[in-house]
Parts: structure tokens; C-alpha cells; sequence
């Protein structure tokens, strides 16, 4: 009950510095309005919890089901995704008012004799979702801000900064047979599930992930210039966009300087590298004479590694486990229609909440994509 609300609580929180114009626009695909986050997570709990539990539930608006279903085929038709930044209705305070609507009914509902245990699991599973988007609105916003030609500040230390001072180690393990999954009582998604055995050859893996400074000697070495670091996919990215840095990076006058939650700033060579898509973080690695680790080497190192702080793009796709199974009905949608053209990334980033994210978590995204908080760990 109390972390139904803290959870709730904490997507309102992150949009507390938003002016309401923010809330509404989409300048890329990829970029949802932060108002549609605040509405489809809401359209979350209404739909799979209310509708199907609560005798004589009323929905709040029954057209919003059109504009806040994100992908659900099993739950009907939805505006096309490109479209939801066009969406001056509903309006950001009336999607308020729906969130403050399904607490309320949320509220009546947990303490009611309607909610069973068997409602547990799918109560966790909103819940997890809603941590999702609240990773996204933070991507989302400071993609929206960081796209303004103002720069405008999200909000003074919005994100602690981490000084890595040492130089990275490589830590070894040897060949065997090991086991990787998701084992406990604990919430899990359901890619994690089938605990199962793989077989690795012995491997080394980074204590650390990549800094600004690392990476731009990649740069200034020509990295972005030379095709043999990377994947013919990779290379026409780099010729179509012209990319010849991560997202967020400004050259000023020589100098480069990025765009963070705090505003425009000198870049800090010490900091952690981010905002790299897979395309980058292969290059990085091929340019090293190394390779990324896959999601297996890493699940198996992951108590001694440094993480946390970025998304970490491993050498795995994003593929079921032998023994997955999809669940059945709507939920069955959640992730595993999503299982290709997409890699495995693992860890957590300063935009996670707080106890979000695990050893056994398999986030993915596809391989152009640099805009979430994303990260290179170096194996071999
Ligand atoms: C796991 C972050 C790739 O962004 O679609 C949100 C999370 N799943 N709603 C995504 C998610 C359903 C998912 N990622
Ligand atoms: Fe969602």
C-alpha cells in the first residue's frame, strides 16, 4: 500500500521541475511527452488491475484507453506512437486528475477483500513498470530539455557525478560451466526466469566501465573516421548521421562540452562516459583490441564489477532463455514480442530508481540508440 504511493509518488517527483510545455512534446520517436508517461502508467494499473478486479469499476475516460495503450494488440487499437506528441488533449492537469482517480480507486481496491494474494504478482509488475518510465522520463526530459537550444537546467545536482581516478583492471575468471537466471522469491520480469547453465571460455572482464576521458582518445585518434572499427551497420549510422561523438557532446570553439540534467558543462574527462549506442561502444572496444562482454561473462562477474551508474551494452541479443516462457494474456505482450534486432544491455544507470534493477536484469534497446543512459565495459 505505502509503496503503491511511494512509487506513484516518485514520476510526480521527477516531473516536478517541468514547465507544462515540457510535458507535451515528442522531438524524436524514441522520446515519448512526459505526460503520456504519467498517462500510460496510470492506464497500467486502471487496465490490467481495476477493470478486470474491481466489481462495478467505472474508468475515469473511456478514450483514453486509445491514447495511453503503448503496444498491447491484445487490448485493442492505440494512437500510432509517432502521433503522441501531437496530443494537446488530454491535457497535463487532467492527467493529473486521472492519477490522482486510479490511486484513490488503487487505494480502495489493496484494502478491499477483492484484492488476493494471486493479485501480488501483477500489482509488482505495475509497480516495476512504473520504475521503468521513470527511468524513461528522466531519458525522455533530458532529451527534451537537452534538445532546446536554451539548454535549460533540469534541476541543480541532479544525479551524484562519480571521479574514477584508477585505471581499469582486468579481472579474470576461468572456463566452466556456471549457471545464470533469476532464482529467489523476489519480483523478476519474466525474461530473467529459467535459472539454466552455460558453458564460457575463460574470459576477462573490466572492473569499471569507460570514462569521458578514455573515450575521447578514441575520438581524437580518428576513431569515428576509420570503418575497420565497425560493424558495416555501425558505419553507415556514422555516414548517415554523421555522428563523431556521443549524444549530449558539444564541440565549443575546440572545446568540448556536454549537456547534463544541471545545464552545459565543460566536459569532466573523469566522469563516466554516456550516451553511447551499441554501434559506438563495439568501435570502442574493436579499437581497444577487446570486445564487449556478453550478458552471461558479466551476470557471472557482476559482485566484483563497479556498476550501477550506466547501462552497460553487452555482445548478447536480445534472445529468450531455453526454458521462457510467455505469460498468458495481455501482460504475455510485456517483453517477449520485443525478443529481436535488439541487445542485451545489464547493470543500472543514475536514472534507475533506487532498487530497481538486479544482477539477473536484462534491459534492451536497439543497437542505433544513444539517447538512455548507456555505457562501455571492455572484455576479452
Ligand atoms: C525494458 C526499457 C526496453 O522501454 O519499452 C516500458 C520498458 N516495458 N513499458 C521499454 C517498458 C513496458 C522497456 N525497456
Ligand atoms: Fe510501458
Amino acid at each position: 500500500m505505502s509503496r503503491y504511493h511511494d512509487v506513484r509518488k516518485q514520476s510526480e517527483k521527477i516531473c516536478e521541475p517541468l514547465q507544462t510545455e515540457d510535458y507535451v512534446v515528442q522531438p524524436v520517436v524514441d522520446v515519448s511527452p512526459p505526460k503520456w508517461h504519467l498517462g500510460h502508467t496510470t492506464w497500467f494499473f486502471e487496465t490490467f488491475i481495476l477493470m478486470p478486479n474491481q466489481p462495478n469499476y467505472q474508468v475515469f475516460d473511456p478514450q483514453y484507453n486509445f491514447v495511453f495503450n503503448s503496444y498491447y494488440e491484445t487490448i485493442g487499437a492505440r494512437v500510432i506512437r509517432t502521433d503522441r506528441g501531437n496530443l494537446s488533449r488530454p491535457s497535463v492537469a487532467e492527467i493529473y486528475n486521472y492519477r490522482q482517480y486510479v490511486d484513490e480507486k488503487m487505494s480502495e481496491f489493496l484494502q478491499s477483500d477483492y484484492f488476493k494474494p494471486e493479485h501480488i504478482e501483477l500489482l509488482e509488475l505495475g509497480l516495476n513498470h512504473e520504475q521503468q518510465h521513470q527511468e524513461l522520463l528522466v531519458t525522455d526530459i533530458k532529451y527534451i530539455l537537452g534538445h532546446n537550444p536554451l539548454f535549460p537546467v533540469y534541476r541543480d545536482n541532479s544525479l551524484k557525478k562519480t571521479a574514477i581516478t584508477s585505471d581499469i583492471k582486468m579481472l579474470k575468471f576461468p572456463e566452466g560451466v556456471y549457471e545464470i537466471g533469476f532464482e529467489g522469491n523476489g519480483f523478476c520480469f519474466d525474461n530473467e526466469l529459467g535459472r539454466h547453465k552455460v558453458y564460457l571460455n575463460e574470459f576477462e572482464i573490466a572492473d569499471r566501465p569507460v570514462t569521458n576521458g578514455e573515450y575521447l582518445e578514441f575520438m581524437n585518434s580518428g576513431g569515428y573516421d576509420d570503418f575497420k572499427y565497425w560493424h558495416a551497420e555501425g558505419w553507415d549510422w556514422v555516414k548517415n548521421t554523421k555522428a563523431q561523438s556521443p549524444l549530449y557532446w558539444h564541440n565549443i570553439d575546440g572545446n568540448w562540452m556536454i549537456y547534463t540534467l544541471e545545464g552545459l558543462k565543460n566536459i569532466d574527462l573523469d566522469d563516466l562516459l554516456c550516451h553511447i549506442n551499441f554501434y559506438e561502444a563495439a568501435a570502442f572496444a574493436a579499437w581497444k583490441g577487446m570486445r564487449l562482454p556478453t550478458e552471461e561473462e558479466w551476470e557471472v562477474a557482476f559482485d566484483q564489477l563497479n556498476w550501477g551508474k550506466r547501462w552497460e551494452w553487452t555482445n548478447s541479443a536480445y534472445l529468450p532463455y531455453p526454458d521462457y516462457k510467455r505469460a498468458a494474456g495481455a501482460v504475455g505482450e510485456y517483453n517477449g514480442k520485443f525478443m529481436i534486432n535488439q541487445m542485451v544491455l545489464r547493470g543500472a544507470s543514475e536514472a534507475t530508481p533506487e532498487g530497481h534493477s538486479r544482477n539477473t536484469y536484462r534491459n534492451f534497446f536497439p543497437t542505433n540508440l544513444q539517447w538512455q543512459f548507456t555505457g562501455i565495459r571492455l572484455a576479452k
